[in-house]
C-alpha cells in the first residue's frame, strides 16, 4: 500500500509561528505510525500558492523533535482550526476554496441558533434543550425574566465563555447581572431594573453581534461556583459513534461559565453529580441518559449532513437529575480527561480520530 498521510490543518497563533496542542499532535503521530499512517501538521500559510506543495511540520519519532518537510498537500485532512479574528482565518477560507478535492474528517457546524433549531426538531432531544430565542430587544428580556428566574444571554457565534451574561431575577424590580465581556474578562456584578438592564445590553452589544436569550439552569454549587459537564463523542476505527468519556467542570470563583479556558477546573463526573443532585436518583441511570443523548446528537448531526469525526457537548444536570444540552463543540480539546486522571479516556480521545482516519482512507480506496 502506498504511504498514506493524514494532514492536520491548524492556524499559527501569532507571527512567531506558535501552534497550539503540539503535544497532542505528537501523540497522534505516534498512533498514526502504529497504524502505518503518516501524520503531518500544516497551516494555510505553509502552502505554496497555485501549487500542490506544502511545507509541513512533522514529528520525528526517532529524534523526538518537530522538523519541516516539503510534501504534497494531503488528500485527507483533520481540521483543527479554531476561530481567530485575524487575516489567517481569511486565508483558511481561501485555502479550502482553492482545494475542493480534499476530504475532511470534519467540517464546520452551524452557530448556536442553527444548532438549537436543528435539535429542537427532534422531540427526544427537544425535551433536553433550555428554552431559547433570538434576542431582539427589551420585549425578549421582559418575557424571559417573567418566565424564568434565571436567564443566560450569549453571542450566537461566541466561543470559550466570551460575552456571556447571567441574569437572575431577585425581585420584580431587581435583576442581578454577572458575566464576561468579549475578551472573556469577568465584569463587576451589579443589580439593575429591567429598563436599566435593557439600555445596559444596548451598550453592551455595541458591536451589534447577534445574541441568544436562554432559560438558565441553576448550577451553583454550595461554594457559589457554577458547574457543568463536557462529554466527548467520537467516531471509532469502524466509523461508528462512541461516547469516549465525560468530565465535570467547576467554574472559577465569580465566573458564570464553567469553561476551562475561563479558569475552570475539571473533576470526575460522578463526584460532581453526587455532590449536586439532591433528588434520590440513580446516578448510573443519569449518566447513561447523558451518554444516550450524546449518541443521539451525533446521529442527528450525521442525519442532517454534518460531517464530523467528533463532537464535544456541554451538558448541564440540574438538582433533580434532569439533563440539559447547553452547547455543541466541533473542535474540542481533550485536556479535561488528563486533568481528572482518566488517562485511558485521554488516550482514546487522541487515538480515535487517527483510527477513524484510517477507516476513511480505506473507504476512499473502495471503488464507488
Ligand atoms: N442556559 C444556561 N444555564 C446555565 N449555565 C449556562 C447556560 N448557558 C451557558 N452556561 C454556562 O456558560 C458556559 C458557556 O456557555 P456556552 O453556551 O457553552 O458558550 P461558549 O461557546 O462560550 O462555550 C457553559 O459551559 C455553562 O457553564
Ligand atoms: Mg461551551
Amino acid at each position: 500500500m502506498a504511504r498514506i498521510t493524514l494532514g492536520i490543518l491548524t492556524l499559527y497563533l501569532n507571527e512567531a509561528g506558535a501552534i497550539e496542542e503540539k503535544r497532542i499532535y505528537e501523540q497522534m503521530t505516534r498512533k498514526g505510525a502504529e497504524l502505518g499512517m503518516q501524520v503531518v501538521l500544516f497551516t494555510p500559510q505553509d502552502v505554496v500558492s497555485g501549487q500542490n506543495k506544502v511545507r509541513v511540520h512533522e514529528y520525528d519519532l526517532k529524534f523526538k523533535r518537530w522538523k519541516r518537510v516539503w510534501t504534497t498537500i494531503p488528500i485527507l485532512v483533520f481540521d483543527r482550526c479554531r476561530i481567530q479574528r485575524t487575516p489567517r482565518y481569511k486565508q483558511l477560507r481561501e485555502f479550502k476554496l482553492k482545494h475542493p478535492k480534499i476530504v475532511y474528517l470534519n467540517k464546520p457546524i452551524g452557530n448556536k441558533w442553527t444548532m438549537h433549531e436543528m435539535l429542537s426538531q427532534y422531540s427526544h432531544l427537544e425535551e433536553h434543550l433550555p428554552y431559547t430565542r433570538q434576542y431582539t430587544d427589551i420585549k425578549d428580556l421582559r418575557y424571559m425574566l417573567n418566565k424564568y428566574e434565571l436567564v443566560y444571554l450569549k453571542p450566537i457565534s461566541g466561543t470559550g465563555g466570551r460575552g456571556i451574561l447571567r441574569l437572575e431575577r431577585l425581585s420584580n424590580q431587581q435583576i442581578l447581572v454577572q458575566g464576561r465581556d468579549l475578551n472573556r474578562d469577568i465584569i463587576q456584578q451589579r443589580k439593575m431594573s429591567l429598563t436599566t438592564l435593557s439600555s445596559f445590553i444596548e451598550r453592551w452589544n455595541h458591536q451589534k453581534i447577534g445574541y441568544l436569550i436562554q432559560q438558565g439552569i441553576p448550577l451553583k454549587l454550595r461554594s457559589g461556583r457554577v458547574h457543568d459537564y463536557r462529554m466527548l463523542v467520537q467516531r471509532d476505527g469502524t466509523g461508528e459513534w462512541q461516547v469516549t468519556g465525560a468530565a465535570g467542570r467547576i467554574g472559577a470563583p465569580q465566573s458564570i461559565t464553567a469553561n476551562l479556558h475561563g479558569g475552570g477546573s475539571a473533576v470526575p463526573m460522578v463526584k460532581l453529580m453526587s455532590n449536586f443532585i439532591s433528588k434520590p436518583v440513580d446516578l448510573k441511570l443519569v449518566q447513561r441518559n447523558v451518554e444516550q443523548i450524546g449518541l443521539d446528537i451525533a446521529k442527528c448531526m450525521e442525519y442532517n449532513q454534518y460531517e464530523l469525526c467528533e463532537i464535544a457537548i456541554d451538558i448541564a444536570i440540574d438538582k433533580n437529575g434532569k439533563v440539559w444540552i447547553i452547547e455543541l463543540n466541533p473542535k474540542p480539546s481533550r485536556e479535561v480527561f488528563k486533568e481528572i486522571g482518566e488517562l485511558r479516556t485521554y488516550e482514546l480521545a487522541i487515538s480515535n480520530p487517527i483510527e477513524y482516519a484510517l477507516y476513511k482512507f480505506k473507504q476512499l480506496d473502495k471503488p464507488r
